[in-house]
């Protein structure tokens, strides 16, 4: 499955926390050309339910747990961000949700595209078709 899990390197204070940090193309390998968070979401919270054609996206959580559900419409696997120090990076053409199990836990992302709904599939049943017609066009 195209994904990867990146350490975000870290610099500890013995008092003061923790500074995380990433820069393009260095450690991630993307141009960044659009940052967003989600926040105020509660234990349970659910979002997602989409998959990105072309878009590529560095997900990490600075503050409580986000679980990451993958699949590419072969099966399917769980990945659990609760560090401020791993990102995971995730390439085109895979489906995801995005399920809280904290109150208030944030997903921060860092995206190689300026928004685009065109670049979105929406619909389990078109992402099935989607991923079944890129495999006939290679
Ligand atoms: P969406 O990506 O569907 O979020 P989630 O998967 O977490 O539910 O985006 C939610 C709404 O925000 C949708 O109407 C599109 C809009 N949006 C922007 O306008 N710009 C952005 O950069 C993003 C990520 C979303």
């Amino acid at each position: 499955m195209q994904y990867s899990l990146i350490t975000i390197k870290s610099i500890k204070s013995e008092a003061n926390g923790t500074l995380s940090f990433f820069e393009s193309n260095t450690d991630i390998p993307f141009d960044v050309k659009r940052v967003y968070y989600i926040s105020g979401v509660l234990n349970g919270g659910h979002r997602g339910a989409h998959a990105h054609k072309t878009l590529r996206q560095f997900l990490f959580c600075p503050y409580g747990a986000v679980e990451v559900i993958l699949n590419d419409s072969k099966c399917s696997e769980s990945i659990h961000l609760s560090s401020p120090s791993t990102g995971l990076l995730l390439e085109p053409g895979l489906w995801r949700d995005m399920l809280w199990h904290e109150d208030n836990s944030v997903l921060c992302v860092a995206a190689s595209e300026y928004y685009d709904e065109k670049d979105y599939i929406r619909s389990f049943e078109e992402y099935l078709q989607y991923i079944e017609n890129t495999a006939e066009d290679n």
